[in-house]
């Protein structure tokens, strides 16, 4: 018998917006759906969290959630890894703020083409949305705000306390546009290489 597995050539490109909880990652990934020129997946964090089963995430102790999340999330890295190998565009929505998901991000995403996106908001802003938005820890965004750029490399940044959603996208939207350089991505790949976080052998989808 024949067996015939996929094996298209075309990699995908991943948009990654990456900033503090209410900087508004997930309005501006809606919108870059919108504008964009050409069918883009969705995958947020919060998205693939959202396809836990829920009752039992709320039954976990303290220990067993925070090892529920590590998994969840070295998951979604490479399930976002995976849609761009197949040959998906892919816009994610993340926080990078604990080192070891952005140097994950780094090994699963290498060869793939990772626009790298700060989304940022000043602290008042950010505090006001928290309370309004009423289903968010208040502080979750302070705390995140201090570690979630330590890396301080992006290829486009946005301040949402100043533009729109809608603009942020077109914003990222443009830089698309314009001749392709060397990505963020690759070059902090290349900095936790040479300061061994990251080993040669740990490059690609395992
Ligand atoms: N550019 C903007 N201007 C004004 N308000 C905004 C803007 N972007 C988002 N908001 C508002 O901020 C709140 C948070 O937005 P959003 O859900 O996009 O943030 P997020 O970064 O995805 O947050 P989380 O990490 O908690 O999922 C929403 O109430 C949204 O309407
Ligand atoms: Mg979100």
């Amino acid at each position: 018998m024949l067996l015939v597995i996929f094996s298209g050539s075309r990699k995908g490109r991943i948009i990654f917006l990456n900033g503090a909880s209410s900087s508004g990652k997930s309005s501006i990934a809606v919108q870059l759906l919108s504008v964009l020129d050409t069918p883009y997946f969705n995958m947020g964090v919060d998205v693939i969290n959202g396809l836990r089963a829920k009752e039992r995430t709320l039954e976990l102790g303290e220990d067993e959630i925070r090892e529920v999340l590590v998994h969840t999330r070295a998951g979604f890295h490479r399930a976002v890894a995976g849609m761009a190998h197949a040959g998906n565009d892919v816009v994610v929505d993340h926080v990078l703020s604990e080192p070891w998901r952005l140097i994950d991000c780094l090994a699963v995403m290498s060869g793939l083409d990772v626009v790298l996106v700060g989304v940022y908001c000043d602290l008042e802003e950010l505090r006001r949305r928290e309370n309004a938005r009423g289903d968010r820890e208040i502080g979750q965004a302070e705390r995140q705000l201090a570690k979630v750029h330590a890396h301080g490399l992006y290829d486009v940044e946005c301040d949402t306390g100043v533009l729109s959603s809608r603009a942020c996208a077109l914003r990222i939207k443009d830089f698309l546009a314009r001749p392709a350089g060397t990505r963020a991505f690759d070059r902090l790949r290349e900095r936790a290489v040479a300061a061994g976080t990251l080993g040669p052998d740990q490059l690609g989808v395992k």
